[in-house]
């Protein structure tokens, strides 16, 4: 039997896809309704979202931390998998953006667990207490990626889980010659997550590629 790993086509992904759970019609009227509203649909893939849950009750999570909250979609797929007394605290720098996800959490079946802090994550990831949270998800401005991921390691308790979308730069990770200062910033971040002692990581290949890592 081999040890090599097969490539993962767009065929596999459309066939995982079919294999999970699908997003429910609340979830799909978020995206028309945001979309409407000319809020990027730049939110993660359905398939993510499933793997994102099953992760944060693996873990038996209760305190979630997101960097980029856009519409609200990923907070609200991860607060579904909280207990009752769990909560998203969801960081969101566009004022539009966070007044379109407080209109549909609080629409959601997860109202109470959801809270957006709206300020540049800059500013308010450096308010959140050491090791109070079970997990964090960043999915904001590349460029930030790095500081963010310093503040999560900080936050998340030990035994928690660190993860981080876009690990692939847009489908851009290899493009020759790329002086896109995002794609250029998902190339360090990716290296210095991998550096991270505290950190036993490894990159998935669902959406964007996504970073999934225990904090020891
Ligand atoms: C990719 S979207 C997040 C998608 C969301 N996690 C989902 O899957 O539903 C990135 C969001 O990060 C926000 N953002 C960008 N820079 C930020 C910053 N410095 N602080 C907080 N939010 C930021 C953007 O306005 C945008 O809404």
């Amino acid at each position: 039997m081999s040890s090599k790993s097969n490539p993962v086509t767009e065929r596999h992904f459309a066939y995982l896809a079919e294999r999970t759970r699908q997003e429910d019609a609340f979830l799909r009227e978020l995206k028309a309704a945001a979309a409407a509203a000319g809020i990027p649909g730049i939110w993660i893939a359905p398939e993510q979202a499933s793997f994102l849950q099953i992760l944060l009750r693996a873990a038996g999570a209760r305190q979630v931390v997101e960097v980029g909250t856009l519409a609200g979609y990923s907070a609200i797929a991860m607060a579904r998998a909280l207990p009752a007394d769990g909560r998203v605290r969801t960081i969101e720098i566009e004022p539009r953006h966070a007044a379109f996800a407080r209109e549909w959490i609080a629409r959601s079946d997860v109202a109470g667990r959801i809270e957006v802090l709206e300020g540049d994550a800059r500013a308010v990831l450096p308010r959140l207490a050491d090791g109070s949270a079970d997990a964090c998800f960043i999915d904001a401005d590349k460029e930030g990626y790095g500081g963010y991921l310093d503040h999560c390691v900080r936050i998340v308790r030990r035994g928690g889980l660190v993860m981080a979308d876009n690990a692939f730069a847009f489908g851009r990770l290899f493009e020759r010659d790329s002086a896109e200062d995002s794609v250029l910033a998902i190339r360090a971040f990716n290296d210095r997550f991998a550096r991270r002692e505290e950190l036993h990581g490894i990159i998935v290949p669902l959406g964007d590629g996504c970073w999934v890592a225990v904090r020891e």
